[in-house]
């Protein structure tokens, strides 16, 4: 898979990419995340990407042209599956979509900045809005690295254990929020981890997991 980003401040991006499973799957050439940033394609000498909203207001606005410029360069070397926009007011991010997103090959993501991008960007060069949650951040940046980590980790060869991916919360559908988990030591202050797991006998641990699992998702996880 090739990811590209494009950011109006990459280095936000350079952590999140550049440890454990993410930079795994990146040396081992399961994906290729390029980060570019958008002022190199500004215009004039001082690299200008934003300017004063039209009809006033308070904020900055991204232009269209260092975009569109970026853009161009990009489509002119593949073809690209998705340009999405992470933006709150997108569609709100999913694991669902994660494995959607996980099965295209090539993909852009425009983090926003500033009071937002000029609307002509989303009407006719982005083809998903996305959202991470309904809060707002001071740009998509964050919001990228989220998207990205959760669909490396499911591109095939990327985590071994593809059992571990099966069994994570909302990986399938009917049971949304995986069952507690424990290990070594069995007893701690006085807190002990539930006796059917450590009896050695596969159907009562499944069946035990399956109630927990049936428990948790009656739960309401909304604040
Ligand atoms: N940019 C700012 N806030 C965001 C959010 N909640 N999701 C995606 N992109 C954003």
């Amino acid at each position: 898979m090739h990811i590209d980003i494009v950011s109006v401040v990459p280095e936000i991006l350079h952590s999140p990419f550049s440890n454990s499973i993410i930079r795994n799957a990146i040396n081992k050439k399961l994906v290729d995340i390029h980060v570019h940033d958008l002022r190199q394609y500004g215009l004039g000498k001082k690299k200008k990407i934003d300017d004063y909203p039209y009809g006033g207001g308070s904020g900055m606005v991204i232009r269209i042209e260092p975009v569109y410029q970026c853009f161009s360069k990009l489509l002119s070397k593949r073809h690209y599956d998705e340009i999405i926009f992470m933006t709150p007011e997108g569609n709100i991010f999913s694991q669902e979509y994660a494995k959607i997103l996980s099965e295209k090959k090539n993909i852009i993501i425009l983090c926003g900045r500033y009071k937002g991008i000029d609307q002509r960007i989303r009407d006719h060069l982005i083809s998903k809005e996305i959202s991470i949650g309904k809060y707002i951040l001071s740009g998509g940046e964050l919001a990228a690295a989220v998207v990205v980590e959760s669909v490396v980790r499911l591109l095939p060869g990327v985590i071994k254990n593809q059992n571990s991916i099966i069994t994570d919360s909302f990986y399938q559908k009917e049971s949304l929020i995986a069952p507690p988990i424990y290990t070594r030591p069995s007893l701690y202050k006085g807190w002990a981890v539930p006796e059917v797991l450590l009896s050695g006998h596969h159907k009562k641990i499944k069946d035990w997991f399956y109630k927990k699992t049936m428990e948790l998702n009656k739960r309401n996880t909304n604040f």
